[in-house]
């Protein structure tokens, strides 16, 4: 009976939201049937799918709603016993990843399934913003991404703090991230290819997450110094492509875990901090495109080898450094350091001297921390001491979970 009442009730609901299709569509629009149609008309509200290219919501007819992933039912939904009535289905799960639907917003929708834990909408045309889901109790993972969405930072993404998955990446939201989203214990927070400007929030090192992309958004001013207090959990972010400036914090050195560092394409200037020699575990360390300076540490060019650390890729192209470690000599020629078009005296593929000159007459910028070191380092005489094939085994930078995110989560298949 309760059942049949909560089914009765959700089918209204969905039929409410997308049945109705405006006549101004640009493709195909469902061909819904009368009474859902007056019935929309009727309660005067206008949940629309506007196109429908792979005529998704033609299988959106019928009392049967549960998918099963095999034709029947309706197509992207699907159900479970919510935590506290295991024994009655309900809608736990919409995963419209790659339909191609549009809609001028998902309010209405998401927000109107109680029981809903997982929301997966990416590469679709929905407009407008996260809507509030605060009254959603087992929701957490929400993916948006490659969508329509615009305006400043979802505030109802902010109370949902039990979120583990976040990705909001590919869309038009722009202003400021607040702190907030910084308190979410999410494992994976994806923010790239937005609009996003102002400074990351200072707070950054609360945040749990694993894979952070804050890359191709307008971010300004420094990374920020908390970034420390993340060691214990994250593994790869990308800063990549922003408007960061002033020096690279040696906090960021305390992160033990990390495979994966990129502030490539920035503001960036001074020194790479001595500290940078205890990321042990980093394999991809991008710092190209910047106005870094001095020498590249022995110690950072000594993580690659495999006695040492892990690193297969060492990218400083686009910077003025001016020399480099002896260690570093060698990785050069293994293809692991690049350093294209910097200021390094006897190397191919420099600047021109003039431009250098200009630069390093500039006031060098004050780097508090940058010879600190937070970690044992290899002595310098047995840096070498095993010979090296690692690189050979290296992964490629595009097999990394945030370089993926680089790439709009489905391309359109022609
Ligand atoms: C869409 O799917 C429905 C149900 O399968 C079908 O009846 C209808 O003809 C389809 N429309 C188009 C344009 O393919
Ligand atoms: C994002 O906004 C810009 C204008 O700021 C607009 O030209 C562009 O079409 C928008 N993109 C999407 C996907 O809405
Ligand atoms: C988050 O989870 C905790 C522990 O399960 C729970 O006490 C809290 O109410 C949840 N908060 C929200 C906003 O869902
Ligand atoms: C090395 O890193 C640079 C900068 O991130 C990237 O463009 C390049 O593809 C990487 N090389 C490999 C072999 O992964």
């Amino acid at each position: 009976m309760a059942e049949d009442r909560w089914r009765s009730r959700h089918l209204l609901r969905v039929l409410l939201l997308f049945f109705l299709c405006s006549s101004l569509a640009p493709c195909f629009a469902s061909n819904g049937n009368r009474e859902t149609i007056e019935i929309e008309i009727g309660i005067g509200r206008s949940r629309t799918i506007t196109c429908d290219p792979k005529n998704i919501t033609g299988t959106w007819v019928g009392t049967r709603i549960c998918s099963d992933g095999k034709g029947h039912g309706y197509s992207g939904f699907y159900c479970e016993g919510p935590p506290d009535k295991r024994n009655m289905p309900t809608v736990a799960s919409v995963d419209f990843n790659g339909y191609h639907l549009a809609a001028p917003t998902v309010r209405g929708f998401i927000d109107d399934l109680p029981d809903l834990a997982i929301f997966h909408a990416n590469s679709n045309r929905f407009g407008g913003t996260v809507p509030d889901l605060s009254r959603l109790p087992f929701f957490y993972e929400l993916d948006l991404s490659n969508n329509v969405q615009t305006g400043c930072f979802p505030s109802f993404v902010l109370p949902l703090v039990n979120l583990s998955f976040l990705d909001l990446r590919y869309n038009n939201y722009s202003g400021q991230v607040p702190c907030a989203v910084f308190n979410i214990q999410t494992q994976v927070l994806f923010l790239n290819n937005n609009k996003f400007n102002g400074q990351i929030p200072a707070n950054l090192g609360k945040t749990p997450a694993n894979y952070i992309t804050f890359a191709f958004n307008y971010f300004t001013g420094p990374i920020p110094r908390s970034i420390g207090q993340a060691s214990n959990t994250l593994l790869e972010i990308l800063f990549l492509g922003n408007q960061l400036c002033g020096c690279l914090p040696y906090e960021i050195g305390l992160l033990k875990k990390a495979t994966v560092f990129d502030a490539g394409s920035n503001h960036l200037s001074g020194p790479i901090p001595l500290s940078f020699g205890c990321l042990k575990k980093v394999e991809q360390l991008n710092l190209a495109g910047n106005f870094l300076s001095g020498e590249v540490p022995d110690a950072v060019c000594q993580l690659a080898n495999s006695m040492h650390g892990l690193l297969v890729n060492l990218s400083l192209s686009d910077n003025y450094f001016t020399s480099v470690g002896k260690c570093c000599v060698d990785l050069i020629k293994r293809n692991v350091l690049h350093v294209e078009k910097n200021c390094i005296a006897g190397l191919p593929g420099q600047r021109p001297a003039a431009e250098c000159e200009r630069f390093l007459k500039q006031p060098k910028p004050v780097c508090p921390g940058a010879q600190y070191v937070p970690c044992r380092l290899p002595a310098k005489e047995d840096a070498w001491a095993v010979a090296d094939g690692e690189a050979d085994r290296a992964p490629v930078a595009s097999g990394y979970a945030t370089y993926k995110a680089l790439h709009p989560p489905e391309r359109r298949k022609p």
